[in-house]
This record gives structure tokens, C-alpha cells and sequence, in this order.
């Protein structure tokens, strides 16, 4: 049989089936059937995994539409071929944005107290409240929203902000239209493409259909321009913001609120850094007068405390948000927790609670000012070598200008030549190429190692 007799030509990536001894024995009997009954033979190379047994339910579409592998899980890969291409490099990460520091006695302590305590018949329990334990819903509120108008029941402990996030979609469901901050942590896009919200990725303009991106760049001070904005029913901000480490103002939160009344939407607001904040930025959303009839807020202990491992969120729903027909949206979270979450482990509890003592709450504060010390370093490196450096102040991301250069190109040359690795920015949305993110969650010797690799490679 000679190639002229294939009716349709065969990619280059199929040439394996060329060779007969790579025909496998579906193909053959197709062949050899077609070669009865015509001169004419369809060649059709059947993937090898098609060999594999298959199950006969259909992939979800919504997952079919993410693109390529989350953004860290492809980072960590490259950082892993480049581990084996250079075996011997001191590889320093600035790039997931995972904590590095030891978790300060105090708190580890009450841990392993209630670990202990969980042998004995008096210390003992098993599944507690879903929405967290009393006390420490207490003492969330009073730490974080004191004078703010959010008591103990507006609360709900979790096991970190990105599986709240996660609740927060399945409670709005696929029929709402989202905005995000653009560029913005990934899980807000992501989530959203998976329950159904969004139109297929389109290439072109690297955003997902029905997702109102707001542009956050140097030009308009990392704040949406809201007069540009249309209406979506959901919006999620997040300040200081992940990856541009951008606090936004009190008028600019103001503006914000209003926007959403005017629109009758929801915000999402995440403040997982907002204990980094050094001005007078606010702290929660719930600062702003009305917000508590607008505004869901989203935290956690993972970068306050080292809890990224640990694992300890919250998320306050107020009472006043309500749903256009009138329904409380906290009795419907309520219900989402209760169905798909059985409440934080206890011993990590026991860790927040610790976090919220006097002593515990110093040593975060502590641990955070370690952190920003480190994004200073970082700041004063890329400023010295002429670069424009934004964030790092009230966060602990620096977010670094490459003008005219694609993030990814950025990224395989710090790695490639320094063997550091950073967070491209177009990969936390496209007004977020050009920038890469440089974490300042790293050991002291480390910043400054990296410090000197940038001032060499970029001197
Ligand atoms: C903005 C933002 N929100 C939430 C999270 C996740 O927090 P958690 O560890 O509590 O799930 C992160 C983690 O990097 C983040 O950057």
C-alpha cells in the first residue's frame, strides 16, 4: 500500500502509524475491510490511549475550557525540568507565594496541647459546629471587625480562603455573570469557568467569555476605571491585592461600594493581606459605610501565621446581604457549609485561637514585618537596577515593570540565568503581562542571595 492511497493526509504527529509494525489491530481490521469493498483506504490512526479502558461518562465541558494547568502547578513543573537541567543550581523560589518562616511557638503549642488533649476521654471530640467554634468566631469578630457592626454569627470558620472562594461559587451558581480584578489571584477566573459561568477562553484576547475584566495597571493606580465597567452580579476584589500588592483606598473602596449598590451586585472582597497593610488603607470592606449590605469578606491565617499548611480561613457574611427576592445569602452559605464542609479541623482552631491571643497576635505581627523587610529588599534591588516596582509596601508581593516583554520570556531568564523563580504576571490575567511577581515569602539569606543574582544579571 503506498501513501497515494490515503484519501486524507495523515499530520506529522502521526507518522509512528506509518510503519505497519505500528498499525494496531483496530486499524488493521478497518483497513483490511475498506481494502475489500474499495480501492479507496482511510487510513485513521487510532490514539494509543483510546487502547486504555474508558468509562462511558462524558467529561465535565466547564473543565474542558481551563486553560493549560493552573498557573503554580505549571511553575512548579518548569522549576522541576530546570532542577534537572542544572542539578547542582541553588534553586531560590520567590515565586508560589507559600509562606517560609517557622509558626511561632505560642501558636504551635496550643496546637500540640489540643493534639494531646484529643487522647484523653476529657479532651476528646469529634465533629464540631460547621461554622467554627464559638470562641473563636468570637474572637475573630472582635480582633478583625471590632466597631464594625459584625458580630460571632456573621462568621464562618473554614479551611482557608481559596475552598471559601470555592463554597462562594457553588452557592451563587453557574447563572451569574462575575468581574474580576484584572490581573487578579487565579481561583476567582478559574472557579467560575468550572461552575458553568463563563464562555469558552478566547485566545486572542486571552480572556474567558461573560467575565468582566477590570484593568489594573500603573495608569489608573491599580484601580478599575468603574465608569468603563458594566454590570456583574458578583465582584471580586481583592486589596491588597495578589499579584500587583496594591491596598486600595478608602475613597476607592467608597467608590467601590457605590458601584455595587448602584448595580445591585455582590463583592467578594478578599483580604488575605490585609495585616500587611502599613498606611491607613482599610483593613476590611466592612470599613466602608453600607458595605455590609453589598460585601461578603474572605480571610485567613495562612500568610499572618504560616498556616498555609495548617489551614485556617474565615468568611463573614452579614446579615444585611441579602438576595433580590429578599432571602438572607448567610442562610444559604449556611446551608452550603453544612452540606459540603463538616468544619475546620479542631487542633487548627485551636491554633486561630492561639493566633488571636495577645502573644500570638504579636508574634504575627512579627512574622509579618520579617515578610516586609524582605519586600523592601526586593523593592530597593529592582529599584536600583532602574526598574519601575509597584506593591511591596502593603503586601508581600513586589510587582515588577518589564516593558515591551512578554511575562514568561521574563520568567525562563531569571530562571534560566539566576536559577530564581518568579510568578509570571499574565498568568494572573492578560493587563498582568509585561510584570512579573516577586514574593517576598522567602528566608532572609535567600532575599539576599537573589538580590545579588538580580544585580548581576541585570546590572
Ligand atoms: C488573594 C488570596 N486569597 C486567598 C488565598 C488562599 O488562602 P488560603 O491558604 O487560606 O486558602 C491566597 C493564597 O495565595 C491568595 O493569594
Amino acid at each position: 500500500m503506498s501513501f497515494s492511497q490515503f484519501a486524507s493526509p495523515i499530520s506529522s504527529s502521526s507518522s509512528a502509524f506509518y510503519g505497519s509494525s505500528n498499525l494496531n489491530t483496530r486499524t488493521e481490521r478497518k483497513m483490511s475491510t475498506l481494502g475489500r469493498s474499495s480501492r479507496i483506504c482511510k487510513c485513521v490512526a487510532t490514539p494509543s490511549e483510546k487502547t486504555a479502558y474508558t468509562t462511558n461518562v462524558t467529561r465535565n465541558a466547564n473543565m474542558a475550557k481551563l486553560q493549560a494547568g493552573y498557573l503554580f502547578p505549571e511553575i512548579a513543573r518548569r522549576r522541576t525540568a530546570h532542577m534537572q537541567k542544572y542539578p547542582d543550581a541553588k534553586v531560590i523560589s520567590l515565586g508560589i507565594g507559600d509562606t517560609t518562616e517557622p509558626i511561632p511557638e505560642v501558636i504551635t503549642s496550643a496546637m500540640a496541647m489540643k493534639a494531646t488533649a484529643l487522647s484523653t476521654l476529657e479532651g476528646y471530640s469529634g465533629y464540631g459546629a460547621e461554622q467554627g467554634e464559638k470562641r473563636l468566631r468570637t474572637a475573630i469578630a472582635s480582633t478583625y471587625y471590632h466597631d464594625l457592626g459584625i458580630d460571632e454569627s456573621d462568621i464562618f470558620v473554614s479551611d482557608g480562603a481559596k475552598c471559601d472562594i470555592s463554597r462562594l461559587q457553588f452557592l451563587f451558581g453557574s447563572n451569574v455573570k462575575i468581574a474580576v480584578q484584572d490581573p487578579s489571584y487565579p481561583v476567582y477566573v478559574d472557579t467560575g469557568v468550572i461552575m458553568g459561568q463563563t464562555g469558552l477562553y478566547q485566545k486572542d484576547v486571552e480572556k474567558y467569555g461573560n467575565i468582566q475584566y477590570m484593568r489594573c495597571t500603573p495608569e489608573n493606580g491599580f484601580f478599575p476605571d468603574l465608569s468603563t465597567v458594566s454590570r456583574a452580579d458578583v465582584i471580586f476584589f481583592c486589596s491588597p491585592n495578589n499579584p500587583t500588592g496594591s491596598a486600595a483606598t478608602r475613597e476607592q473602596l467608597t467608590e467601590l461600594v457605590q458601584f455595587a449598590k448602584d448595580n445591585g451586585s455582590i463583592i467578594v472582597y478578599d483580604s488575605a493581606y490585609a495585616m500587611f497593610i502599613s498606611d491607613d488603607s482599610p483593613r476590611s470592606i466592612f470599613e466602608i459605610p453600607g458595605a455590609k449590605e453589598v460585601a461578603i469578606e474572605t480571610s485567613s491565617f495562612s500568610k499572618y501565621a504560616g498556616f498555609t499548611g495548617v489551614r485556617l480561613g474565615w468568611t463573614v457574611v452579614p446579615k444585611e446581604l441579602l438576595f433580590s427576592d429578599g432571602f438572607p445569602v448567610a442562610k444559604d452559605f449556611n446551608r452550603i457549609v453544612c452540606t459540603c464542609f463538616n468544619g475546620a479541623s479542631n487542633i487548627a482552631q485551636a491554633g486561630a485561637l492561639a493566633c488571636l491571643s495577645p502573644e500570638g497576635f504579636k508574634a504575627m505581627q512579627d512574622m509579618i514585618s520579617f515578610y516586609k523587610e524582605n519586600a523592601h529588599i526586593i523593592m530597593d534591588t529592582f529599584t536600583s537596577l532602574g526598574f519601575d516596582v509597584f506593591g511591596g509596601k502593603n503586601a508581600p508581593y513586589a510587582w515588577v515593570h518589564f516593558p515591551g516583554r512578554s511575562s514568561w520570556e521574563v520568567f525562563a531568564e531569571i530562571l534560566e540565568k539566576s536559577h530564581l523563580v518568579t510568578t509570571p504576571g499574565s498568568g494572573f490575567g492578560p493587563a498582568g503581562d509585561g510584570f512579573i511577581r516577586v514574593s517576598a515569602f522567602c528566608h532572609r539569606g535567600n532575599v539576599l542571595e537573589a538580590s545579588k543574582r538580580l544585580k548581576e544579571l541585570y546590572k
